[in-house]
């Protein structure tokens, strides 16, 4: 008898095409991630990050009439029931915000009578309900951590502006605004990445919304993903001084540690948002006296580059810029979310559009099938 070929793992999936998409590509000849053709750096120059939530959900920038419209929609969702409220308040204050948020979300699809309905004008409707929601969560649970009363949102502010005044209560200088807006921009898409991919496979049971993103952030948090970006800061402030850079990456190479916001599964000549981040970056480090986190990051980068090949990934910059904002770090893969929640909605509905049950297969090596021992007979192993 011969033997069955045995089949190829691809672990981690790589490389592996798991269906066809019409939202986000990385343009390889120009080293571009573009969001329905539109190549993200110039939506991050010219238009607001509710523009771009408009973008994924409908395929084309919105009219100024339509983003009249959806801003209406989304500042009229911003507030919370008092329920949630209430929920965020039983926390235990050590919480992890990513728990929170993943627990709040959560309350958000049990508050919804018409959570299981997946028709797209529903899905379309629980999006924005989720990404006007988002941020009053995030903001309120951290002032709750902090002993603090939370902030109502207010509906003349865009969203940028109205979590700074959620959050520290004031909207601080446009620059840092502006560094805020164009960083969810950035975030808000990247194809079949972990989390979306999660939250992809958890519609594809034809299960809700509220579960996929519920899922997603379970996914993102961790710091191979989504948490990587607190991470970076985490490394930075371990290195602390410029003059201690050099001889702290000189030796997580030596010793092959994994250096937190470098190298990424899709781009192999580094990521196309880097440079564009890092220029938004260096205006905080400016605004804010940072000097010394550019300095330090230039250390790490060139020699990275250099010794191994590896580029920095969009976390790099990222990390630092919400630090000199005076971000708490557990809340920056929060705000990922607070960004992510649009790419994510989109590749849910998109894939209830042309749905198929994710289910891979596995290559057993576990033991042959052998029968069960009656309790008194069993050795113990
Ligand atoms: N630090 C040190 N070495 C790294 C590295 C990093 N950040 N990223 C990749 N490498 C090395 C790996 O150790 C591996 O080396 P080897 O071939 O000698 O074993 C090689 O580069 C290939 O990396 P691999 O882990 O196979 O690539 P991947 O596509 O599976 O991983 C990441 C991609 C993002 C998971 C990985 O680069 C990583 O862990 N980065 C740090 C976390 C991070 O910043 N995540 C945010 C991603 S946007």
């Amino acid at each position: 008898m011969t033997k069955a070929a045995t089949p190829t793992i691809a672990k981690g999936l790589a490389g592996v095409y798991s269906d066809v998409t019409h939202i986000s590509k990385v343009f390889e000849e120009t080293n571009t991630l573009t969001y329905f053709g539109y190549p993200v750096q110039e939506l991050a120059a010219h238009c607001r990050f509710e523009e771009v939530a408009y973008l994924l959900w409908h395929g084309e920038l919105p009219t100024a009439e339509q983003l009249k419209e959806f801003e209406e929609q989304e500042r009229a969702e911003r507030e919370i029931s008092p329920q949630l409220m209430t929920v965020l308040k039983q926390f235990r204050k050590e919480a992890h915000p990513m728990d929170t948020l993943r627990t709040a979300v959560s309350f958000l699809g049990v508050e919804d009578p018409e959570a299981a309905i997946i028709s797209k004008p529903s899905n379309l409707r629980k999006s924005l309900k989720m990404l006007a929601k988002i941020p009053t969560i995030v903001a309120a649970d951290f002032r709750l951590q902090r002993g603090l009363e939370p902030i109502a949102p207010r509906k003349d502010l865009s969203m940028s502006e109205n979590f700074f005044h959620m959050y520290f209560g004031e909207v601080p200088d446009p620059k840092v605004v502006r560094c805020f807006d164009a960083s969810l921009t950035f975030y808000a898409e990247h194809g079949f990445n972990a989390s979306t991919f999660t939250a992809r496979t958890i519609v594809s049971s034809l299960s809700d919304i509220y579960a996929a993103v519920t899922g997603a952030i379970g996914s993102l948090k961790g710091p191979l993903h989504g948490g990587a970006n607190e991470a970076v800061m985490h490394m930075l402030l371990e290195i602390g001084e410029v003059e201690k850079a050099q001889a702290w990456i000189d030796d997580a190479l030596a010793n092959k540690k994994l250096v937190m916001g470098f190298g990424h599964r899709v781009y192999r000549n580094g990521d196309s948002r880097v440079p564009y981040m890092t220029k938004y970056f260096h205006d905080m480090a400016e605004i804010k006296d940072g000097k010394k986190w550019v300095e330090i990051e230039n250390i790490l980068s060139k020699t990275f580059i250099e010794q191994k090949g590896i580029h920095p990934n969009l976390d790099f910059p990222v990390g630092p810029a919400y630090y000199l904002m005076g971000f708490d770090i557990p809340v920056f893969t929060p705000i990922f979310v607070i960004s992510r929640i649009t790419g994510w909605t989109a590749h849910v509905m998109e894939q209830l559009e042309h749905n198929k049950l994710m289910r891979p297969l596995s290559v057993y090596e576990g033991v042959p099938q052998r029968p069960v021992q009656p309790i008194g007979e069993r050795k113990a192993a």
